[in-house]
């Protein structure tokens, strides 16, 4: 069976996030990999998603994960091969789930070819322009060309034996691309048609606010903290407008296929983010302002308002995500108290300060909300199972180049990376025959998907219920409507159902029949940190 050919299936599409490192081991060499994606489609399937995307397969030293990307036009040998990918796609499409693959196009890896071909050729040459190649300042050249921070922390800039610098928003084996150069925008062209012919339905672009550089911007005033920056084209390297015509020529190149898309991953201010979704740009673009609200009535009606204007703006709906492989888990991030930077947290603590019952308590209310919303929503592996941050891991089995390059003041990504638990006992816990490339803690015995699996009260069980009954009751084009239910509580209606999540500390009486709840429901009353659907 085919998926059915709807038009716009994405609009209100459920899609799972798939770190493939860490998802399934299926050769037994301690790394997930797609024989063992191939294995767990029927799990997926079960779980209720309509499609999967899965974290860079390519060629990679993984220095950044795989976000260093040595070779676009294949598969990684630890991940499987080109083969393994159509049978992927053949096997997820027979199960009616659609198939992402990960667009990186800010920065190859520094194993790229290219690269390589860069650092042979003189200063000044087309293999240095692909890149951003320049002269130092200072006597000698021996200042770096502007002040620009990576990302990951430290300079931006990395200096070359022949004296020139390149720039690296991330990891120094991560050299940006040059997108005026017409080789970078050809290339990317032929990656698209290469993934797309294969079978692919579409892209999650990484870094897609960067792209464009103003070179002419040499210093940002090194102190302007990046959550300042409003995003109005003022930047010399994140959201600038002219990025957005590149995106139109990739547009153009997915609208030659039917029902394919793009989402695009732009950490940019909420009133920019619409730009993204223009009618002849991405499909998608997260929601991060929804993720980076804290559990409070407040941030997160906030959000959902900021999320829905944005879709009136252009028409393109709203896409919700609670987690990712870059943050903190959100049965983590919401056990902490209001305030807490949790970057910083995994290293600083206090870690007695997390409360890991309200954590996941509030996690199981959080996707009963948002499954509720209209628009897409992403999952992150994991999150199905309530599973926690592995805040505690060891500094020496610590792979993320945050972790150095911020000077070990951030622990970095880990925590959240660590490889699934499918089984109770046995080797890594099932995730593989041999071992986890990041060691997994014993807690992950309980949170397993076997011992979940007919636990009714799990949250596997409340992801599987919840999943299908939004399949059966929110159409895509029902409306959203605001209700009002006191200072404590979110609340709103689409069609039949009605939706209450409640923060206070009294509990609120339910009003009609309940069709999903997060929670107990004790004396036939919402209590705090408890999600309902009900319909009158
Ligand atoms: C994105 C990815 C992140 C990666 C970075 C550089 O933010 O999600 O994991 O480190 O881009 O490619």
């Amino acid at each position: 069976m085919h998926h059915e050919s709807t038009v716009d299936w994405w609009r209100s599409a459920v899609i799972y996030q798939v770190y493939l490192r860490s998802f399934a081991d299926g050769n037994g060499d301690g790394t997930g990999d797609l024989a063992g994606l191939r294995a767990k489609l029927p799990y997926l399937r079960e779980l209720g998603v309509d499609a999967i995307w899965v974290n860079p397969w390519y060629p990679s030293p993984l220095n950044d994960g795989g976000y260093d990307v040595a070779d676009y036009f294949d598969i990684d040998p630890r991940f499987g091969t080109l083969d393994d990918v159509r049978r992927l796609v053949d096997e997820a499409h027979a199960l009616g789930l659609r198939l992402l693959a990960d667009l990186v196009p800010n920065h190859t890896s520094s194993e790229h070819a290219w690269f390589s071909a860069a650092l042979a050729a003189a200063p000044g040459s087309r293999e240095r322009d692909r890149y951003h190649f320049r002269d130092g300042r200072g006597p000698g050249g021996a200042e770096a060309p502007t002040d620009w921070r990576s990302n990951f922390g430290g300079s931006a800039w990395t200096r070359v034996p022949d004296g020139q610098w390149y720039l690296h928003l991330f990891d120094v084996t991560q050299p940006d691309l040059n997108w005026t150069n017409p080789d970078v925008l050809e290339y990317f062209h032929d990656v698209l048609r290469f993934w797309l012919d294969l079978g692919i339905d579409g892209f999650r672009v990484d870094v897609a606010h960067s792209l464009t550089k103003d070179m002419t911007f040499p210093d940002i005033v090194d102190h302007l903290p990046r959550e300042q920056f409003a995003g109005d084209d003022d930047h010399p390297h994140w959201d600038r407008d002219d990025l957005h015509e590149i995106v139109r020529g990739w547009r153009r190149v997915l609208d030659e296929y039917d029902d394919r898309m793009m989402v695009a991953e732009a950490w940019v201010a909420d009133h920019r983010r619409p730009l993204y979704v223009r009618h002849d740009e991405y499909h998608q673009a997260f929601d991060f302002g929804f993720l980076e609200s804290e559990w409070s009535v407040d941030q997160l009606r906030g959000a959902i308002t900021t999320g829905l204007g944005g879709t009136d703006l252009v028409g393109s709906p709203p896409t919700w995500v609670l987690s990712n492989h870059d943050v903190v888990r959100h049965a983590t991030r919401y056990g902490l108290p209001l305030g807490t930077k949790w970057r910083k947290w995994p290293l600083d603590g206090p870690h007695d300060a997390l409360d890991v019952a309200a954590g996941t308590r509030r996690a199981r209310a959080a996707i009963v909300l948002m499954l509720a919303l209209p628009g897409a929503a992403y999952l992150y592996q994991g999150e199905e199972l309530g599973l926690h941050e592995v805040w505690d891991l060891p500094i020496d089995v610590i792979d993320d180049p945050v972790w150095t390059r911020s000077g070990h003041t951030e622990k970095g990504r880990d925590g959240c990376r660590v490889p699934l638990p499918w089984r109770r006992d046995g080797d890594s816990y099932g995730f593989g025959a041999n071992g986890s490339w990041l060691p997994q803690p014993s807690w992950f015995a309980g949170l397993s998907a076997e011992a979940q699996d007919r636990d009714p009260m799990s949250v596997l069980s409340l992801y599987r219920a919840t999943l299908a009954a939004r399949r059966e009751l929110l159409d895509a084009d029902l409306g959203f409507e605001w209700l009002d239910r006191g200072p404590d509580a979110i609340a709103f209606r689409r069609g039949q159902v009605e939706v209450t999540v409640y923060f206070g500390h009294r509990s609120v009486p339910i009003e009609g029949s309940v069709l999903v709840a997060s929670g107990p429901l004790p004396d036939g009353a919402v209590p705090t940190d408890t999600a309902v659907w009900t319909t009158a």
